[in-house]
């Protein structure tokens, strides 16, 4: 099977690692890729935006399977133009892919669905925006406002604050740039991320996984796209995954199929474990960064065959997926001033051995690897239990260099210290 994989990240970097241990692969190629994943797969250039550039691509490489990472390409249809090409794609189509790329879309698909989620209003006229403001957050007697952008923000257009002022100024400057505004009630209790690869209304969960948004140590600090994760979740308890599948992943898919929005693809379901029960926090519509490169390292199913399935209608006879036991801790090198605008262009030491993937990074003409974005690399660790692994990705992390890069060294940490209740 010849696969091409569409993104520049280090959940592209897992991906390609995963597809590359399926004995059924045997040609990867990625577009456009980091200087990481040019020694795993074959590397080219591609607009991933540009539908007709993908398919082309596809044409050009042969490719069996397309596995699309990002959502700004599955938003735009990509999908849809590779299906039309008769090419197998693994990503939903550009209908189905709105329950990421439109928040209110999602709304009304869990309603319909009756999955439990936030309460919410959408704000798009400034002069809305303060009435709004008073039936959510303290004034409203919870502990915190909840502003996200109506769009696609890559996780950075959420505040959290019991600040007003920075929750009106948050939803001001969204509204500024014209982005309608999702006002949400708080849920408490930890998060998890559940990825699950559908077809229609068929179901495959894979290891639940927990991420850490905010950029610092204790949850300190502005979001991000994600700085640390880790799979799979020693305080779940026993059944409550089967819950989550049946009770949330199930009856959304199945309201997609009802509505003409079938999808296929990776449904990524955000859940906060609430005290009344899981929760939808958000829907994604791809494969989460960084979870995936720690809940990829723990498969032991052949990812390509497994894609292929969704990607092609027998999703549903692919049987049960093997795992390693154990655990898997990612944590996020970032660049200096990340999540603002980061320092880019330094020299990276000892980003090339195992269990380093690369997200924004690049191959300097001597040769040298370079930063090139806010997130620069993620490390794996795997290990027996989540202390071991920690201590493997915290390992790995200590031999690199990068000028004012920054990490948290909390993550895993409250899990592995039977620290997180229900
Ligand atoms: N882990 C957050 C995201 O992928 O959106």
């Amino acid at each position: 099977m010849h696969v091409l994989v569409i993104g520049s990240g280090a959940r592209e970097h897992a991906l390609l690692l995963a597809l590359k241990k399926d004995p059924q692969v045997d040609k990867l190629v990625i577009a456009p890729g980091n200087a990481g994943t040019a020694a795993v797969a074959e590397q080219r250039d591609v607009d991933i935006s540009s539908a007709d550039a993908v398919v082309a691509l596809a044409r050009d490489v042969g490719a069996d399977l397309v596995v699309i990472g990002p959502e700004v390409p599955l938003v735009l249809g990509v999908a849809d133009a590779l299906r039309a090409a008769g090419i197998a794609c693994f990503g939903p189509s550009k209908d189905a892919a709105r329950i990421e790329g439109s928040k209110a879309f999602a709304k009304d698909v869990m309603a319909a669905a009756g999955v439990r989620t936030a309460a919410s209003e959408t704000v798009d006229n400034p002069a809305d925006l303060d009435a709004a403001l008073d039936r959510f957050g303290p004034s409203a007697g919870q502990p915190a406002w909840v502003v996200k952008d109506d769009g696609l923000a890559a996780g950075k257009g959420v505040v959290v604050t019991a600040d007003r002022a920075a929750a009106r100024a948050h939803a001001a400057g969204l509204l500024d740039d014209g982005h309608p505004v999702l006002l949400e009630s708080f849920l408490d209790g930890p998060e998890l991320s559940l990825f699950c690869v559908v077809d229609g209304a068929t179901v495959v969960p894979l290891l639940p996984a927990q991420d850490f948004k905010r950029v610092a140590d204790g949850d300190a600090g502005p979001n991000t796209g994600g700085m640390g994760a880790y799979a799979p979740l020693p305080w779940l308890p026993a059944g409550a995954l089967a819950e989550i599948v049946a009770d949330v992943v199930e009856p959304v898919a199945a309201e997609l199929v009802r509505r003409g929005s079938r999808f296929s693809g990776l449904l990524y379901a955000g859940l906060a474990m609430t005290s009344n029960g899981p929760a939808v926090v958000e829907f994604n519509c791809r494969f989460g960064d960084p979870e995936t490169q720690a809940v990829l390292a723990l498969l032991e199913s052949p990812l390509g065959q497994l894609l292929h399935a969704a990607a092609t209608g027998t999703l549903a006879d692919f049987g049960a997926l093997r795992w390693h036991d154990g655990s898997a801790v990612t944590v996020v090198l970032a660049a200096e001033n990340y999540p603002g605008r980061p320092r880019v262009g330094d020299v990276i030491v000892g980003a090339e051995g195992d269990g380093v993937l690369h997200a924004g990074t690049a191959r300097r003409d001597d040769g040298a690897i370079v930063s090139s974005g806010g997130r620069v690399l993620s490390v794996v660790g795997t290990g027996a239990d989540l202390d071991a692994a920690r201590a493997a990705a915290y390992d790995i992390l200590g031999s690199i260099r990068l000028p004012g890069s920054h990490f948290r060294t909390d993550i895993a940490l409250a899990a592995a210290e039977g620290r997180i209740q229900l």
